[in-house]
Formats: structure tokens, C-alpha cells, sequence
């Protein structure tokens, strides 16, 4: 049999698309904070099998992709306090052909991006502001998420030749990956609602600032203060009385190793693509924190 008949058969006994089987699901967007650049330094890491998983930071959901293509089939709740990254994860698991479609209606003009950027999200249809981000994501400078006091998109064209904004192949892909999968907007507190005996949670909160000055907290509207990673901490800890596993990266200063003293913390060294700090060149130091 040569492959490509072997590929459709594949396909034809699984009843989806061709690229809906053979691709494997990764980022459909770029995230500040990304952890794409570090999976090879987690893999060690992570547990190999859970009972169910747990991303309430979710963003560019990097670890949920590469566990998915990874790991033994599991059960998974993705959560994020940013609604509009929400509603795109909910329209790729649900209507991605209709997504496809309108993200392809979308052209890479510096004018047509302002007006686009200037849209209020609230008149646009759910699939309209999911193909809305993906869109400015791919095209914007950076490829950042940031929005302004009044949770307005705030970041210019980037000016790039041929920005691949539509990648039906990928955004297949993630639609499978994500067959199944609860979609939530909710505060990361909201883990411990569901989470249970066995279960794995991975923490990517944004990072607490190694100074005053090098605060990138803007994915959503509301900052991230010294108090909510203290609350993440009591979160965390009380998921380990419970019997889950769980794992958090943040930045290495004090404050967040004397948080976790009493759980295992393993520096790791990260190339930050999206580095809102003057000195950001070179490896920066991290931690790994886990209870298993
Ligand atoms: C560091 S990013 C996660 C990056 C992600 N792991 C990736 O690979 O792309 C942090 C995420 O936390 C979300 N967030 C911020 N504050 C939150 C809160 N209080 N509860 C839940 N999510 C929150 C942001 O919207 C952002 O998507």
C-alpha cells in the first residue's frame, strides 16, 4: 500500500478530513509569555498520565497541544479571564468552518487592519471576533495582546510582507484537539470547583515582575498584583492536599521562590520571543514548580 492510500484510509475510518488526522495541533496564535520555546525543557517534567487536565491560564495553550500530542488521550478543562481569547477557543472547537471562513474575508493592509482594530467586538458575530483576533494577532507588530484601560486592542500594524493569518490546516487540527475539551472564562481561582484526586493543573500566570519597571500584565484589562500570586499559591497548595498534581512557571525572584518553599523548584533558562523589558536579550531565568 503506498502512503497516500494509507493516509485515506486512515482518514475515511476516522470520518474526518485528511489534515483533521495527520496534523498535529500547535498555537493558532502568538502569546506574550508563550511556553513553545520551552516544552523541550519541560518535557521531563510533566507527569506522563492524569486523570483529567487543567490549564486556567490557558493563552496560546502551548502545553495543552503538546500534552495532547503527547500523552494518552485525556480529559480537559482550558480557562482564561481574556473573553476574547475564550470565544476563539470555543469557535475553533465549534463552528471552525465558519471561522475559516471569515478569517479568509480579511486582507494584510495597513488601513483595513486600523478599521478592523477599531470594530467594537460586542456588534460582531462570535465568529466574526474570533476570525477579529486570530486576524490582528498575526498581523499586528509583535504579534502581541495588549489592550488598554478600557479593554480596547491597542497594538499597531506590523508591517509584515506575507503573514500567514489563515492557517486552515492548523486551525483543523486544533479544532480536533479541542473535540471534547470544556472552554471557560474564569478566574484561575475557579480550578478548585472541579479539579480532583489525581488530576493535572499547570500554572502559566502572568509573571510576577523581577522589578517595578518590568510589568508586562496586560493580556486583560486587570493587572496581576502581588496578591493574586499569593492567592495562586494558596490555590496550588490546596490542590496538592487534594491529591492533584500540579505544575506553575513564574518568574525566579524571592518573593516566588518563598511562596512554594515547601514544593520542589527547578530553574530553568527561557529565550523570551515577546520581551517587554529594555534588557531583555539572553536567556532569562525562570522556575518550575512542582508537587510530584
Ligand atoms: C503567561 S500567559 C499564558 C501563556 C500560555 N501558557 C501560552 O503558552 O501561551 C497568562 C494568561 O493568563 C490570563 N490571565 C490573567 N489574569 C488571569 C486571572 N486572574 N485568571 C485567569 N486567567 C488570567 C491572561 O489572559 C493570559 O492569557
Amino acid at each position: 500500500m503506498n502512503p497516500s492510500t494509507r493516509r485515506r484510509t486512515v482518514a475515511d475510518l476516522a470520518g474526518l478530513p485528511i489534515e483533521r488526522t495527520l496534523h498535529r495541533a500547535t498555537p493558532f496564535l502568538k502569546w506574550a509569555g508563550g511556553k513553545s520555546q520551552l516544552l523541550a525543557a519541560y518535557e521531563q517534567n510533566f507527569p506522563y498520565e492524569f486523570r483529567s487536565y487543567f490549564e486556567p491560564f490557558t493563552g496560546g495553550g502551548a502545553v495543552f497541544f503538546y500534552l495532547k500530542n503527547s500523552r494518552p488521550a485525556f480529559d480537559a478543562t482550558l480557562s482564561d479571564l481574556n473573553g476574547e481569547l475564550v470565544n476563539c477557543y470555543t469557535m475553533i472547537r465549534d463552528e471552525v468552518e465558519v471561522l475559516i471562513k471569515e478569517l479568509k474575508k480579511h486582507k494584510n493592509e495597513q488601513e483595513y487592519f486600523y478599521a478592523v482594530r477599531a470594530l467594537d467586538p460586542a456588534k460582531l458575530t462570535e465568529a466574526q471576533r474570533a476570525a477579529r483576533l486570530i486576524y490582528m494577532n498575526k498581523t499586528c507588530f509583535n504579534g502581541l495582546y495588549r489592550v488598554n484601560s478600557k479593554g480596547q486592542f491597542n497594538v499597531p500594524f506590523g508591517s509584515y510582507k506575507n503573514p500567514r493569518f489563515c492557517d486552515d490546516t492548523n486551525l483543523r487540527a486544533c479544532s480536533a484537539a479541542l473535540d471534547g475539551v470544556e472552554i471557560l472564562h474564569q478566574p484561575f481561582h475557579h480550578v478548585l470547583k472541579t479539579a480532583k484526586k489525581g488530576d493535572f493543573v499547570y500554572f502559566d500566570p502572568p509573571y510576577h515582575p523581577l522589578s517595578s519597571t518590568a510589568n508586562f500584565t496586560s493580556y486583560t484589562k486587570n493587572s496581576f498584583s502581588a496578591e493574586d500570586q499569593e492567592t495562586l499559591a494558596e490555590v496550588a497548595t490546596r490542590l496538592h492536599k487534594r491529591g492533584c498534581m500540579f505544575m506553575l512557571s513564574n518568574s525566579d525572584t524571592p518573593f516566588i521562590r518563598d511562596l512554594y518553599k515547601q514544593f520542589e523548584i527547578k530553574t530553568i533558562y527561557a529565550m523570551r520571543a515577546i520581551n517587554c523589558k529594555a534588557d531583555g536579550r539572553g536567556p532569562v531565568a525562570e522556575v518550575l514548580v512542582t508537587n510530584y
